[in-house]
């Protein structure tokens, strides 16, 4: 077993000092435990540590609308309000066959959207899991792999996308490439009915990249910043639409570059493609961000590119990075100090790191190692599991707010499978608890950041939609309830005409439908440059 840094008993310092240790060994039985009383006693500290007042939520609203506002009038600020080039909501006509590639904090997905219009589509999917290491490495290696898995999946499905019976000429000698591929569907089982383009034509793809990209039009994107515990290097301040072009450019790939996204704006625009009540979208998963319809003339900003005021333009918000460096508004307790100070981006996206899946594990993680630290969980036993950093997933902790029984048997299940710990019913109590708080705080923080939208945007009265999806929306236990309460609690009763419901996959069919409108928008020569 590896040494843990925790040991059994006390030892005394040349010093003097007096240090007690805690270690279990394989003969030690009855483990000493912590009293209920006392872990009551530490939930109280943690209560008022973790719990907003609506007096405080109402603080942070009134801070972010006018960080959301700076944002729109100034470029290059901490929460960049980047306009997206997606003019207006979509008729529910587009219709079409897209691509659309999607890397998210976790995975890569590749996607094929028919649109049917009426609202309706169909999608055919393939999902490859990023590791760890490609998220660090050289991002021309990612951007590779991104068109390296497209090329896979278009040879897959090549029989659907493209026309059989392809001129010979495309074909060629190393029959890798997506004409030689056609040639041999083209010999072989399928009648080629249904495909989507011909030898010669292009598909075209809107790529749906999460992270904050400062745009000068709607195929273009330069990164500001990795988020979500992304780092690889050679990317930032580079034109990541560009890099991917230049990855794509070395297959023989029928595919153009349409439109490049963020997941929230094509959340946006796929709820309301589905549901026109939605105005607001809101990602909640390993990041967090929100997006929605502005008029142009509010984005001071860009008025000299002299796009007509009267129209209406999606704002990709970035507010993950609210409060980031000057940390004025936000209630950081010593916990999430830690992990922004341990994380591989100190300082910044200081909202996300409150609320978003990649961080509430980490967070309950580093408060149960304090406790460990002053000797009062887990007496006896050996800690060492539990000094990974993020070895606690989040998902640990919707499984034991939502664990049914008495006896917390799912919490005895995390701790004795995942950190070979045993539980006394107090601890497992208090670690619910925990979870709750921190869960909690992070629903009502997300209130607060759709508030300050339906604030600025004047949605209060009427009411609206807000489209969300996430594993943290979709998955938390009583997530979505907690930001309604949170809603309710900053704007009293009226805080009930805002109602979030799970989007539509943005990431899929809303880039699809935005590649869609790009295209009807450039056929009709509107905003041709943008
Ligand atoms: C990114 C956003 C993204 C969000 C949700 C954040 O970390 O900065 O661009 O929308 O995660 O995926």
């Amino acid at each position: 077993m590896p040494a843990s840094r925790r040991g059994s008993g006390s030892i005394t310092l040349p010093s003097g000092q007096t240090l007690a240790i805690h270690t279990r060994t394989q003969d030690e039985e009855g483990l000493p435990h912590a009293t209920k009383r006392t872990m009551a006693d530490h939930l109280r500290k943690f209560e008022s540590l973790f719990t907003l007042t609506p007096q405080r939520m109402r603080m942070i609203t009134e801070a972010f609308s006018e960080t959301l506002e700076l944002g729109l009038k100034k470029p290059g600020q901490v929460v960049p309000m980047i306009p997206t080039y997606v003019f207006g909501w979509p008729t529910g006509e587009e219709v079409g066959d897209f691509l659309a590639l999607d890397l998210g904090g976790t995975n890569l997905r590749v996607c094929l959207v028919s649109l049917k219009g009426n609202g309706q589509f169909e999608i055919t999917q393939t999902k490859y899991r990023l590791t760890e290491e490609q998220k660090q490495e050289d991002g021309e290696n990612l951007f590779d792999f991104c068109a390296e898995c497209l090329k896979t999946f278009i040879l897959t499905n090549m029989d659907s996308i493209v026309e059989q019976g392809a001129d010979e000429e495309g074909v060629k000698e190393d029959g890798a490439t997506v004409a030689a591929a056609t040639a041999q569907a083209a010999a072989g089982e399928s009648e080629g009915g249904g495909a989507l383009i011909k030898p010669g034509q292009e598909l075209a793809l809107g790529f749906t990249f999460s992270y904050p990209c400062a745009q000068e039009r709607i195929d273009h994107g330069e990164l500001i910043r990795w988020t979500k515990g992304f780092g690889a290097p050679n990317t930032e301040g580079r034109d990541v639409a560009e890099m991917f072009r230049k990855a794509l450019s070395k297959h023989d790939l029928p595919i153009k570059l349409t439109a490049l996204i963020n997941d929230t704006t094509g959340t946006l625009i796929a709820s309301h493609y589905v549901n026109p009540r939605t105005k607001i979208a809101v990602i909640f998963g390993t990041g967090c961000n929100a997006a929605y319809m502005e008029h142009v003339s509010e984005i001071d900003k860009i008025a000299h590119l002299g796009i007509d005021p009267k129209a209406d333009m999606a704002i990709n918000c970035e507010w993950g990075a609210f409060d980031s460096f000057e940390h004025e508004h936000l209630p950081r307790t010593p916990y999430d100090i830690i992990v922004d100070q341990t994380s591989n981006k100190p300082e910044e996206q200081a909202f996300e790191k409150l609320i978003s899946g990649r961080y509430l594990g980490e967070i309950l993680r580093l408060v149960i190692c304090e406790l460990i630290d002053e000797g009062v969980l887990f007496l006896g036993q050996n800690t060492y599991k539990l000094d990974e950093p993020y070895c606690f997933d989040t998902a640990f902790l919707s499984l034991m707010e939502s664990d049914p029984t008495d006896e917390l048997l799912m919490v005895i299940g995390i701790f004795t499978h995942f950190f070979a710990l045993e539980t006394t019913l107090a601890e497992r109590q208090f670690f619910r608890a925990l979870a709750r708080l921190i869960g909690r705080r992070a629903a009502r923080l997300s209130a607060c950041g759709i508030a300050a939208i339906v604030q600025k945007m004047g949605y209060l009265d009427e009411g609206c939609s807000v489209g969300a999806d996430g594993s943290l929306y979709n998955k938390y236990p009583g997530f979505a309830d907690r930001v309604h309460e949170g809603l309710i609690d900053i704007f009293g009763e009226k805080g009930k005409n805002i109602v979030t419901h799970h989007a539509e996959d943005g990431s899929g069919v809303g880039s699809a439908i935005i590649a869609a409108m790009t295209k009807m928008r450039k056929d009709a020569g509107i905003y041709p440059n943008v």
